[in-house]
Order: structure tokens, then C-alpha cells, then sequence
């Protein structure tokens, strides 16, 4: 296991290399969007908002219990002093449905010598790469053959993840040769997964690939990136999203000029958590600072927005006739006055179209909001912002610089 010295070991050695933060000189990806929350006659999709929520849940119940894991419970109680790890594990969940498409922005990566293709999903709120292994008869899409890679080495251990509705997937752990976009990792770890739960049976995407920092790694071993950058094949240590309805990217290596206007406003990492999490921020609703000194947890890999329900529930008082459907799990506000939500780390503010915000009418007249309550115990100020932010900003990551920027869009 690695320790939390090993992971500033690992950091630092990066901040060593550091240079000016980059423009250009990397790769593009082109991400396609699959799936939305609003149905195409604006109503909100009830079913899937619902297994997008616990999808929510599930990843950073996950992720802490990784953290938990991987710095020791000393550690993870200084951290996380109100996080109860062994309560994720017990609790009952909701039954999940299988959805046709789930919603995230997938690309194409390979793996293994000669080169096998995936479809994956880039998150920057997990840190491990995952594909099916042609090993599981229940796995939909491209599969991983490890006995075809000539560069494939099968590690010791198991890859698991275990869903709070108790649901998992689970594989071997190999080492192989990695590469996104032309950028390159060799002796990269990911598991060829075996067995899928079926709330991933459904996925429109192969798999995963992680990239949040090591600290909550299940495989306990540097994500894509971090490799990549400490080989060398990265031109630069930044990676940046565009996620719009066309035209959506990920830049492996720097970040892409032509899809943004203005300087890159960079806030350091926060935290030591694992998360791509920033400080010193304000939630605004129509104008107004409804809360301050947040941090927040920018996530790829999630549709929606969330906080605690003491945090949501206090946000919304904000809204006139907003009220919380505790059925579906979703806070409701008119859909003839959808708020001004945005935020700010002390440079720009940075706002969320009414069309991010609003997932689409829930019931007669009432629309539902893409902020949601969260209970893992991080602490009322923590903040997810997922792809609901996201899709308004062009969105850099620093490994070198540990940061996190958001840019104009052009
Ligand atoms: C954590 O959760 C478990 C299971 O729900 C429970 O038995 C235990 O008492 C909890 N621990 C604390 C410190 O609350």
C-alpha cells in the first residue's frame, strides 16, 4: 500500500519538472455525448435521473472508501472526520434500472500491442482505468484480451469496486501498454473486468479511464495521466475539457487554444484528497452569494451538481416556490422562472445557462434543478460540480501545477 508520503513523493517529483503552464501542443479526442436528463419534448427523464443520482452516490462512496484505504484511517479521520466508510458498505440501496444510454462524453482510447480500442468515458472525479475482459460472457462492447497484447502483464490482486446497492465490478489487475490520443503510457495499470453489475451492463461506454489523482485509486497505482507525465510522452502536464452539444473535446497534453477566448483563471488544488477539488469559492443564485468559502470537486464524470441536503435545502430557500420532490430525490422550482446559478473563486464569475440548470419539467409547470442533495459526510461546504458546470466553461487540469482553470469558451 502505498502511503501519503509516496503520493507527495509522486506529486512533487511532477512539481520538479514544472513549467509554464501550456497552450497547445497536445492532442485532441473528440467526445461524443450520449444520453441527457430532459427528454427532446423538454420534460425531465424521471428514471434516469434517478440512476444518475445514485450513479453520483455510488462513484464517491467509492472513491472515499479508496482514500480511506489508501492513507490509512489516521489519516482519512483528519481528512473526514464525519465520513463513515463501513456504513457505504452496509447500506441498502436503490434498486438501480437499467437505462439505454446512460449520459457522459466518450472517446476512443487503445490498449495492449497490437493496439485494441475502447470506448471510454473520461472522468476526472475517479482515479483507475477499466475495460471488460474477454474473460466475461455478461460484458457488452469491445473486450480487453490480455493473451493477444505481447505487452500485457497480468499483476497480482483483484480489482473490485462494490456499489452501495450492493452491485459490483470486479477483474483482474494487468499492466500494459496505454495510449490516448498518440500520448502514451507503458507499464500502465487497469483491470480487464470480469464481472459487471448491471447498472453497467447498459453503458453506451466500454469502460472508464480515471483522471483524479492517485490518492484514491482502487488499483493503488498512478492513473493514465500521472504515468504519462512521468514518462514523458505528455507535451505538457494539463489535460482540458470542452463538453457542448457539438464539438465536444478532450486536449491530452495541453490545452486547445482555438476552443477558448481570454486567459486560463488557475486556482491550486485544494486538498489532498484524490479530487481535482478547488477552493475559496461562492454558489450564486440570482446575483446573490448564497454561500462562501466552498470547496468544490470538479467532476467529469458526473451530470449533475451536489452538495449536503443541509447545504441544497439552503440554497433553494433562495428560490421562490422551489420545494423538494423526496420522491425522486430532486429539488422543483417554476419552469417560467429558472434561477441564474454561478460561481466564483475570486476572479470571474462563472455562470450556468438556465438551459445547464434546468433538467426539464418533473410536473405541471414545475421544473427540476441540477443541484442535488449528497450526503457522504465531506462536510456542508464541499461542492460536486459535474458536467452541468462544466459544459458552460472551458475546463484545464494541472497536474504539474496541481490547479485547476476555467476559461471563456469561444
Ligand atoms: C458506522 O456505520 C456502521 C454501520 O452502519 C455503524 O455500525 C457504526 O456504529 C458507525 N460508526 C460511527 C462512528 O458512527
Amino acid at each position: 500500500m502505498f502511503s501519503k508520503a509516496s503520493l507527495l513523493t509522486v506529486v512533487l517529483a511532477l512539481l520538479a519538472s514544472a513549467t509554464p503552464l501550456p497552450t497547445d501542443g497536445g492532442v485532441r479526442i473528440p467526445l461524443e455525448k450520449r444520453g441527457s436528463l430532459t427528454n427532446a419534448d423538454g420534460t425531465f427523464n424521471i428514471e434516469k435521473g434517478i440512476h444518475e443520482r445514485l450513479k453520483l452516490e455510488n462513484k464517491h462512496k467509492q472513491n472515499l472508501i479508496n482514500l480511506e484505504r489508501n492513507v490509512g484511517q489516521d489519516e482519512f479521520k483528519k481528512m473526514f472526520p464525519d465520513v463513515n466508510t463501513t456504513s457505504f458498505h452496509k447500506r441498502a440501496g436503490l434498486p438501480l434500472t437499467d437505462q439505454e444510454d446512460d449520459i457522459e462524453w466518450t472517446g476512443t482510447i487503445s490498449i495492449g500491442t497490437p493496439a485494441q480500442s475502447f470506448v471510454i468515458d473520461f472522468d476526472t472525479g475517479s482515479s483507475d482505468l477499466w475495460v471488460p475482459s474477454s474473460s466475461c460472457s455478461s460484458c457488452k462492447g469491445h473486450k480487453y484480451s490480455s493473451s493477444s497484447s505481447s505487452t500485457s502483464k497480468k499483476q497480482t490482486g483483484t480489482f473490485s469496486i462494490s456499489y452501495g446497492d450492493g452491485s459490483t465490478a470486479s477483474g483482474s489487475v494487468y499492466t500494459d501498454t496505454v495510449t490516448v490520443a498518440g500520448i502514451k503510457a507503458t507499464g500502465q495499470y487497469l483491470s480487464g473486468v470480469t464481472k459487471e453489475s448491471s447498472s453497467f451492463a447498459s453503458d453506451p461506454a466500454d469502460g472508464l479511464l480515471g483522471l483524479a489523482f492517485p490518492a484514491i485509486s482502487n488499483l493503488r497505482h498512478n492513473p493514465f495521466f500521472f504515468t504519462a507525465v512521468q514518462q514523458g510522452t505528455a507535451p505538457q502536464g494539463v489535460f482540458a475539457f470542452k463538453l457542448a452539444s457539438s464539438g465536444s473535446e478532450l486536449y491530452v497534453g495541453g490545452t486547445d487554444s482555438k476552443l477558448y477566448t481570454g486567459d486560463i483563471e488557475y486556482h491550486d488544488v485544494s486538498s489532498s484528497d484524490g479530487f481535482w477539488q478547488i477552493g475559496g469559492g461562492s454558489a450564486i443564485l440570482n446575483d446573490k452569494t448564497v454561500a462562501s468559502s466552498i470547496d468544490t470537486i470538479i467532476d467529469s464524470g458526473t451530470t449533475l451538481m451536489g452538495s449536503s441536503s443541509k447545504t441544497v435545502e439552503s440554497f433553494y430557500s433562495n428560490i421562490e416556490g422551489s420545494s423538494y420532490d423526496e420522491q425522486n430525490g430532486y429539488y422543483t422550482f417554476s419552469c417560467s422562472s429558472v434561477p441564474t446559478v454561478a460561481f466564483n473563486w475570486g476572479g470571474k464569475t462563472w455562470e450556468i445557462s438556465a438551459s445547464n440548470f434546468n433538467l426539464g419539467e418533473i410536473s405541471q409547470g414545475k421544473c427540476a434543478g441540477a443541484l442535488v442533495p449528497l450526503d457522504l459526510g465531506m462536510g456542508d461546504n464541499v461542492w460536486l460540480l459535474g458536467d452541468t458546470f462544466m459544459k458552460n466553461v472551458y475546463t484545464a487540469f494541472s497536474v504539474t501545477d496541481n490547479a485547476v482553470g476555467f476559461a471563456t469558451l469561444a
